[in-house]
Parts: structure tokens; sequence; C-alpha cells
């Protein structure tokens, strides 16, 4: 290419990256929605303390968003388990913006000054006072534990239990022998005799399975050799 077309070329180009600009910019939606400047002045002003998030704002979330925010809900795509996914935002893109809290959608959600957009959806609404602590810990930075999460915590029946074992006698060293021989004196009962291992076999697989072992199931368990 000569040197002439190049600046064709490039001439172009950058014609085109200005119109883009322009069309880009003349459209740019503010990535928070913004109230109207009238309805910017009635939001309740930002707290003047220092606002500490466990004390101030960890109890606002819990009593008046987690219910559908948090605990694995996650209404509107809103998730408030932890610092994370609160910046992370909803479906509707980030909700807070660091440092201004007026710009921020959750404060206009909160502030209740758009009778159909209101959080909570259910419930009280938030009093000006909690506003403000909001808007406050917005402004100086979201501040947010990493030991704070309102996210599900695991079932805990799914967690592995260890009771105390009893003491081991000599001829009762298994755990659930050790179990069950106190449970038994607990309860006055006469364990009974230890059996073969063939009727063990059937005993176990009438119980567990409801029918008897096939005898190749059967053969294969007779040959395992005690380790
Ligand atoms: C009773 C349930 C409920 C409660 C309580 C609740 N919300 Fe919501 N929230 C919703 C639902 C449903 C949506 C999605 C529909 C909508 O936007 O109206 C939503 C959407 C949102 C969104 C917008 C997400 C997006 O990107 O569009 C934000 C932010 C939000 N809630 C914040 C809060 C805050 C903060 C609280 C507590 C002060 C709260 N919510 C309490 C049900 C609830």
């Amino acid at each position: 290419m000569n040197s002439a077309r190049v600046r064709v070329v490039t001439i172009v180009v950058m014609k085109q990256a200005v119109v883009l600009l322009a069309w880009l910019g003349g459209a740019a939606v503010p990535v928070a929605a913004r109230l109207p400047p009238e309805q910017l002045q009635k939001l309740p002003p930002a707290a003047s303390e220092r606002v500490d998030f466990v004390r101030d704002i960890k109890p606002i979330f819990e009593a008046s968003c987690v219910k559908c925010h948090g605990r694995g809900k996650a209404k509107g795509g809103f998730q408030l388990d932890t610092r994370q996914t609160f910046v992370r935002g909803g479906d509707s893109g980030p909700v807070a913006v660091e440092g201004q809290s007026a710009e921020s959608h959750l404060i206009e959600l909160v502030s209740g000054l758009d009778p159909d957009n209101v959080m909570p959806v259910k419930g009280s609404k938030l009093t000006g006072k909690q506003v403000g602590l909001l808007r406050a810990w917005i402004d100086q930075g979201m501040a947010w534990e990493a030991s704070v999460t309102f996210a599900k915590p695991p079932p805990l029946n799914l967690h592995p239990r260890r009771p105390p074992l009893p003491p081991a006698r000599s001829g009762v060293n298994h755990p659930v022998d050790r179990l069950l021989e106190t449970y038994f004196a607990e309860h006055q009962i006469k364990p009974a005799a230890t059996v073969d291992d063939r009727t063990f076999a059937r005993r176990l697989s009438l119980d567990v399975i409801g029918l008897l072992p096939r005898p190749a199931v059967l053969g294969r368990f007779m040959n395992v050799k005690e380790a």
C-alpha cells in the first residue's frame, strides 16, 4: 500500500470512530439509574458518623432484605451473600456506586421516592436514619468483613457426627461394637450370638435389599479374606 492510500484509509477509519463516539455519547445510559434532581434533594442525607458494617448495616440487611436476597435467594438477580455478590449487583447491573450514594440504584430503591420501585417489596420501609446509614456506608467505601455472610448455611445434618466412643476392652475393639455394647448394657439387652459369615451375609442382604444374596455374590463375599 502506498503512503497516500494509508493516509486515506486512516482518515476514513478515524471519521468512523468519531461518528461512533458521538453516537455512543448521545445514547450513553448511566450505569446506575438516577433520580430526577427534585427527587434527589428529598433523599435523606448520609449519616455524618463513621459507619461500622457489623454494627450499622448488617442489622438493616438482616431485618429487611435477606429474606428475599440472601440464604440462597436472589430476587431480581440480586444476591446479598457477600460483598462480592453485593458489588456485582442484580439483573440491571451494579446497585451501588462506591463513594456516590446519591447515584446508587440501591438508595433510590430504599428511599421509597419512586412508589413503583421500593425495597423491601413487602414489610416496613426503611427509615430516613437507615437510608442515611446506607448512604454513608456506600460513600465510605462499602466495607464488608469477609467473615460476614448471608449465604445459606450448609445443612447441619450432612456433617458427620463424631460421637464419643466408650473405651475399648479386650475382644470389643470395633467402634460399632463399642457403641452397641454400651447400648445393650444400658437397656439390659442380651446381645445375640455371633453368627457365621454365610448367615450374616444372608441376613444383611434381606435387611438391606429385601432379597437373599445371589449365589455369585454370596460366593464372592465368602472368598474375601479378613484383612
Ligand atoms: C419480599 C421480598 C423482597 C424483600 C424483603 C426485598 N426485596 Fe429487593 N427485590 C425483590 C424482588 C422480587 C426484586 C425483583 C423485581 C423488582 O425489581 O421489583 C427485587 C429487586 C431488588 C434490586 C434490583 C436488582 C436489579 O438489578 O434489578 C435491588 C437492588 C434490591 N432488590 C435491593 C433490596 C434491598 C436493599 C432490600 C432490603 C432493604 C430488599 N431488596 C428487600 C424482593 C424483595
